[in-house]
């Protein structure tokens, strides 16, 4: 039985009306704060109990030993790990001489609610003390859109039945105990304590702190500043240590009366910056915060995200529970990318310290996809963050042996931090994942004129170089990329992996179109049309294996001819398989454990004819246990788009409700965006089947049997489409912009402003369900569509 908790199914909002400590790390994931830049969990106003504390700063880390039993060549030696920075969402609360503690006394009501169009979350508790005394408190946060580095927090205290004597201190603490521990003794010694003070300072009701990092030394500065509203009387102070910092607020309050404190925090960070220059950007920060006020902050994140939804939202109707997790999961997908602003995105966004805050190809693959057509301004700036580390990737291919760029594996600033190189070195499809979100950006977006001249073509040319290096051309002039990993990592180190070859082919073609478009550019990178056609002709040779006698695709060389592994020999308890059985095993045997071939029928579906996505769909979906997050919306793409619409929509089921039902047990440490962002991808490339091959959208939507209607909006070159599907058909409307060319299954429609267009949508063909793996089959979605929990 999972135990988590219920957040309702309003529309807009996650409700949770009683606090249940058992899930508490949970729902300080799944209530996290942030902007992409700073983020804050939903840790407990008073900061005790907590389940993981956790405050964040965009690519604020310390560096770690990575421990070998057995050390190699081009072996990274330390890592990258986040750090939980100073918390400035810290307000304790005494009452009558009582700290206020849920723990103690009666906790009456408590209520906390994540306002997914106010962008706050909302907490409401009544408490009374062991010795009786009676307390409301309010609370309301928010992690600014608009003013990147500034958090704010209205807090408001009530005395309901008698008068109370009341102390507030509203606290900084940097070095927080409660960090998770490390099972490396030295990773662990390395994060006890990793701030180091460098200054401290109050005045008034504002605290400033200064820490550096021990190894990493980048440097962070924190600070508050607060405006009291209280009775007559209210008494103010402020005083400072070197990891501590306390505005202390007392007050007597009558009967019905109350207190009110805003507190604005604010971070700045640099690794390069003066003391003075950081610290003065947390004043500036401050003063601008102040000036806003508590209503303007509010005012502008709820006017930041009115624009988001009316470009991005989407509609389910028939299902309320999914319809509120699939906002949920767009939510946090903007949250995590939202102000990143030439920073990465992580796994888990700002929400959790879970991979260690390392960002993965799931930000190209699984995010990216979704904010160019949502919010595509944070889509460009994830795309020239990642190209800001070219030269770091540049340097680890060297070190590998190999022409242009390799990308990380892992990383927070740009340099390889995984310390696994058969799933890490060895996955280099990460970089056809970067150049296939850099093509999909410049083809959605015409507003970003730079970006193909400065940013793009240079990827895609030293990506097309690593590939051109990695492969090579056999005796029969075919081009092979042997020895690599794909997604799939139950399987490592194999041949021509299907998706990796068919995404190179792509990078490689693009790079040379990218040359030709722009010579002169392409020149000053050192490239001509001689090495585009030397892409080209890679790209034309490239590798697809198949069987001939199943007649599927081996998702890698020799694939097919593996042993089966033994599902039926397999306990439930013993997935995730990779806790349970040895790499090796795994490594040579058909079993797979996220979609892989699946993966490249969706996002290289111009490949594919449909007979053979509807054989290797089945032949995959038999092998595919789906012990990763980012598996799930792919199954329910390419369900969906080979008629099995109801295993689609179990799909789409669980990737929406990955966090909000704790499905991989480790909510805890953090939400998992590219699963939640892979909602919106089920949705719309599933149920609308949407496809931009070539920089062309189509779509071949089709709903399945729980959906009445669903409705979706998107940015594309410009323009803002609305796509309305019903069960019988489907309008597209020109929200805004000039008339665009796009595809209703198969045919060529135009759409414009005053001319939708309506189009019936045919019935699927009718094929046998595939079946899974004994136990692994999704949670069925049951006729009330409500998923029936075990
Ligand atoms: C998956 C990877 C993914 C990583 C981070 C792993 O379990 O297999 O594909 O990049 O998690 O989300």
């Amino acid at each position: 039985m999972i135990k988590s908790p219920s957040f309702g199914a309003e529309p807009w909002v996650l409700r949770e009306t009683e606090l249940d400590l058992d899930v508490l790390a949970q729902t300080e994931s799944v209530f996290a704060l942030a902007n992409g830049h700073i983020g804050l969990r939903a840790n407990l106003d008073e900061g005790e109990p907590f389940g993981i504390p956790g405050t964040y700063f965009n690519s604020f880390y310390e560096l770690r030993p990575l421990p070998y039993a057995e050390a190699g060549y081009g072996y990274p030696e330390s890592g990258q790990t986040v750090v939980n920075v100073t918390n400035g969402k810290l307000i304790r609360l005494l009452v009558d001489d009582e700290t206020f503690d849920v723990r103690y006394g009666h906790l009456r009501a408590h209520e906390r609610v994540l306002d997914l169009r106010a962008g706050v979350l909302r907490r409401a508790l009544e408490w009374e003390s062991p010795a009786g005394a009676t307390v409301r408190v309010r609370s309301t946060r928010l992690v600014s859109f608009v003013q990147r580095s500034v958090a704010a927090i209205l807090y408001e205290v009530e005395a309901p039945a008698d008068p109370l004597r009341v102390v507030v201190q509203s606290e900084l603490v940097a070095n927080e105990p409660g960090t998770p521990v490390e099972d490396d003794p030295r990773a662990a010694a390395a994060l006890e304590s990793p701030l180091v003070s460098e200054e401290h300072f109050d005045h008034a009701a504002r605290v400033l702190l200064v820490h550096s990092c021990r190894a990493s030394k980048l440097r962070l500065a924190a600070g508050m500043d607060h405006i009291v509203d209280g009775p007559e009387g209210t008494e103010v102070n402020a005083e400072s240590s070197p990891d501590t910092g306390r505005v202390t607020v007392a007050v007597d309050l009558a009967t019905g009366q109350r207190l009110r404190v805003v507190k604005f925090v604010a971070y700045g960070a640099s690794s390069q910056r003066s003391l003075l220059s950081v610290r003065d950007e947390v004043v500036a920060a401050l003063a601008e915060a102040r000036h806003t006020g508590w209503q303007g902050l509010l005012d502008g994140q709820r006017a930041y995200l009115d624009e988001f939804w009316d470009r991005a939202d989407v509609e389910l109707e028939g299902d309320p529970q999914l319809q509120q997790a699939v906002r949920f999961g767009l939510f946090h997908t903007l949250q995590a990318g939202a102000r990143a602003e030439q920073r990465a995105i992580a796994a888990k966004g700002l929400t959790g310290p879970g991979y260690d805050g390392h960002t993965f190809w799931d930000t190209e693959r699984f995010v990216l996809p979704v904010l160019t057509y949502t919010a595509p301004a944070t889509a460009g700036h994830a795309l020239r963050w990642r190209h800001a580390t070219l030269d770091l990737a540049r340097q680890r291919a060297r070190q590998l042996g190999l022409q242009g760029a390799a990308f990380p594996w892992r990383t927070i600033r740009g340099q390889e931090c995984s310390g696994y190189w058969p799933a890490g070195a060895a996955a280099f499809h990460i970089g056809a994942d970067i150049a296939d979100a850099v093509i999909r950006y410049q083809a959605a977006t015409e507003d970003d004129e730079d970006f193909e001249r400065e940013v793009g073509l240079e990827v895609l040319i030293e990506t097309a170089r690593l590939w051109r290096s990695l492969g090579h051309h056999d005796a029969e002039g075919r081009f092979r990329i042997d020895g690599v990993t794909g997604p799939d990592e139950y399987s490592a180190i194999a041949d021509n992996n299907v998706y990796t070859n068919l995404l190179a082919q792509r990078n490689l073609i693009a790079a040379a179109d990218g040359v030709a478009r722009h010579p002169r550019h392409a020149a000053e990178l050192g490239s001509d049309l001689e090495e585009a056609a030397a892409w080209r002709d890679a790209a034309r040779e490239v590798v697809i294996p198949w069987d001939d006698a199943l007649g599927v695709h081996p998702q890698s060389e020799n694939f097919t001819d593996h042993q089966i592994w033994d599902f039926a020999a397999t306990r439930p308890d013993q997935y995730p398989l990779l806790l349970h059985f040895p790499y090796f095993d795994l490594y040579r045997k058909q079993v797979v454990k996220q979609a892989d071939l699946v993966l490249a029928l969706h996002v290289r579906g111009d490949a594919f004819t449909d007979e053979e996505k509807a054989r290797d769909f089945a032949y995959y979906e038999a092998l595919t246990v789906r012990d990763s997050s980012l598996s799930a919306c792919t199954q329910a793409v390419v369900a969906a788009e080979v008629g099995h619409l109801e295993l689609a929509y179990d799909y789409l089921g669980e990737a929406a409700l990955m966090d909000l039902h704790d499905l991989a047990h480790n909510t805890r440490d953090g939400v998992h965006i590219a699963s939640l962002a892979g909602a919106w991808i089920a949705v719309v490339a599933g149920f609308g089947g949407m496809r931009d091959h070539d920089g062309a959208l189509s779509f071949a939507p089709r709903l399945p049997m729980r959906l009445e209607r669903l409705s979706f909006r998107l940015v594309f070159k410009g323009r803002r489409l609305r796509v309305e599907v019903t069960k019988t058909e489907a309008a597209y409307t020109l929200v805004e912009g000039d008339a665009l060319e796009i595809a209703h299954h198969g045919e060529t429609i135009t759409v414009a402003v005053d001319n939708p267009a309506v189009r019936t949508i045919p019935a699927p063909l009718e094929r046998p369900p595939p079946s899974q793996p004994v136990g692994r089959a999704p949670i069925s979605r049951g006729a009330d569509g409500e998923a029936a929990r075990s």
